[in-house]
């Protein structure tokens, strides 16, 4: 009898020891506010950090607009977070916290949730974020796992898949070692630029005559998209939200001798990633850091609902296409962007030993099929 009231006693005594609010008391950790950039581009952060964990603080606003997706001006109703497709990339270190408030204007009309994969628990976020127009929601989130992740909303039924492939609502947080990401014998990596593509399959209806609808509406644009969408066929495939969003005067930017890190998200779909002219010389294909990178890729893969990361130093200048090796989707859906390299060229890499000229008569008469 005695020994059951101890036992009783010591289990409420681990209760009232692990109850939030003393767990809230127990997290005094310095709090550092965080300003989201768009993407392609990434907000300041360390690469390696001695200091030690901390409270990171990001807010990311809904935002229902209608958005263009190619150079046609098709326009798709757009839900989105913080105005751009992909949402944001956040950058933190492993043993950090996450702390986001997810705001969702009255202005808009459909209730939206994040669901972080880098998260543990409760849906990923998704179940304790939801959010009605004119409500804002703040969650919090220990980060344990180094790498990329995907967030995406889901907020239930068909409208999971219809918010992240119609609207896009889909980004990617990075999870950095605290002492930096390594090679495969643990040598330390280290990038002069980051960049981040997010992208997206859409599948856009078409009128009687066979062009693209435009739509301001979900009530208009989720029935039609939602019929077009189980059939798994997408009209575009595209990075940063629309055909050709990171080609000419938005091509990525890099000199020869930098290092680029490449953060490549899809939330729904397989993609190929390739770079026309160079390599990934180290690619973690599931995004994950604390697995040895592969070494010397051309084309890796990147799963539907997973972030990989390809770390790549450039040696020649010019244009590099970076697209989906399914040249498909690359060339006629629209899965490619540019990176504009500055810099000296370098003829031991590659030179063209003979400009094209006519073939030399003799040698075309031994060449002509009999
Ligand atoms: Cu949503």
């Amino acid at each position: 009898m005695k020994l059951s009231i101890w036992i009783v006693l010591a289990l409420c005594a681990l209760t009232l020891a692990s109850t939030p609010a003393q767990a809230e008391a127990d997290l005094k950790l310095p709090r550092e506010r965080v300003t989201l950039v768009a993407p392609p581009f990434v907000h300041p952060h360390e690469q390696a950090t001695k200091s030690g964990p901390k409270i990171i603080e990001f807010t990311m606003t809904v935002v229902e607009k209608p958005m263009v997706i190619d150079e046609a001006g098709t326009k798709i109703f757009g839900t989105t977070f913080n105005g751009s497709i992909p949402g944001p990339l956040m950058v933190v270190h492993e043993g950090d916290y996450v702390e986001l408030t997810l705001i969702n204007p009255a202005i808009n009309t459909l209730m939206h949730n994040i669901d972080f994969h880098a998260s543990t628990g409760a849906l990923g976020g998704g179940g304790l974020t939801q959010v009605n127009p004119g409500e804002q929601v703040t969650l919090r989130w220990k980060a344990t796992r180094a790498g990329v992740f995907i967030y995406h909303c889901a907020p239930g039924g068909s409208m999971i898949p219809l918010h992240v492939v119609s609207g896009g609502m889909s980004g990617a947080v990075m999870v950095l070692p605290r002492d930096g990401l390594k090679d495969e014998a643990g040598r330390r990596l280290h990038y002069d630029r980051v960049y981040y593509i997010g992208e997206n399959d859409f599948y856009v209806p078409r009128d009687a005559k066979g062009n693209f609808e435009s739509f301001a509406e979900a009530s208009d644009y989720f029935p039609k998209t939602l019929e077009l969408m189980r059939k798994l066929v997408p009209t575009h495939v595209v990075f940063e939200g629309r055909v050709g969003a990171l080609t000419g005067k938005d091509a990525l930017r890099a000199k020869v001798g930098e290092t680029v890190l490449i953060v490549h998200s899809q939330a729904n779909r397989d993609s190929r990633p390739h770079l026309i002219g160079g390599h990934g010389d180290y690619v973690w294909e599931t995004g994950k850091f604390h697995n040895p990178p592969l070494r010397d890729q051309e084309t890796w893969f990147i799963r539907g609902g997973s972030a990989g990361a390809a770390l790549y130093t450039f040696r020649q200048p010019g244009l590099y296409v970076y697209l989906s090796h399914n040249l498909i989707e690359a060339v006629e859906l629209g899965a490619s962007a540019h990176f504009k390299v500055d810099g000296q060229w370098n003829d031991d890499l590659m030179k063209q030993v003979g400009a094209p000229q006519p073939i030399p008569s003799a040698t075309a008469l031994q060449a002509k099929p009999k």
